[in-house]
């Protein structure tokens, strides 16, 4: 199985993102990888369900939408009109986290749960079978571009025994290049996101399949 490769939009030129997903979308990348922060969950602050519906004729590829806001509850139905497929809250933003990953797929979407770098895995164990996908943050969400933290290899290590049998991508998110990927692979992962090293150089085709070792 060849792991999956969502490209963040996050290192995209914003002044052209239809004509970035469209590139990345002819490059290879599986899924499109839209973060979304509020200034307050996470120091930066980007887009919302106006640019994700704008964005959403330009291609065919799942929206993977990572909700960095808090509270995310409320705007989930939002997301889910504007394209999303996979809709991702974090489990520290959110006091009900049953109650959202239910609400998502009663919407028809895919439901992911994110943990930040300091977030034990153990918050995953009551709610796997509501999980669709979960995003393992990398670095602390809120840029792109920043360092692998080098911890994290093994939280999904122990992600992937929780998981089991069950039908859950294992994403991981936050500077993963080419040299850090294989062993993120061989602990589990079968997604990556990845924003500078798809966006660093105009060959995208060729910066997605080094990501995937080829
Ligand atoms: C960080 C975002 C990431 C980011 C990844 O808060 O969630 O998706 O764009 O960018 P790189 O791959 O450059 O770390
Ligand atoms: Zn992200």
């Amino acid at each position: 199985m060849t792991v999956k490769i969502a490209p963040s939009i996050l290192s995209a030129d914003f002044a052209r993102l239809g004509e970035e997903v469209r590139a990345i979308d002819q490059a290879g990348g599986d899924w499109i990888h839209i973060d979304v922060m509020d200034g307050h969950f996470v120091p930066n602050l980007t887009i919302g369900p106006a640019v994700i519906k704008a964005l959403r004729p330009h291609t065919a590829r799942p929206f993977d939408v990572h909700l960095m806001i808090d509270p995310a509850q409320p705007f989930i139905e939002d997301y889910a009109k504007a394209g999303a497929d996979y809709i991702t809250v974090h489990a520290e933003a959110d006091l009900h986290i049953d109650r959202s990953l239910q609400l998502i797929r009663s919407l028809g979407k895919k439901a992911g749960l994110s943990l930040n770098p300091a977030t034990p895995e153990s918050v995953l164990e009551y709610v796997l079978d509501r999980l669709d996908l979960i995003l393992v943050m990398s670095v602390n969400p809120g840029f792109g571009g920043q360092s692998f933290i080098e911890s994290q290899v093994e939280k999904v290590a122990r992600i992937r025994q929780m998981i089991g049998d069950r039908p859950i991508e294992l994403e991981v998110d936050g500077g993963v290049t080419a040299e850090i990927a294989p062993r993120l692979i061989k602990a589990g992962a079968t997604a990556f996101v990845a924003g500078s090293a798809v966006f660093k150089t105009p060959d995208y085709a060729g910066n997605i399949a080094a990501l995937r070792g080829l």
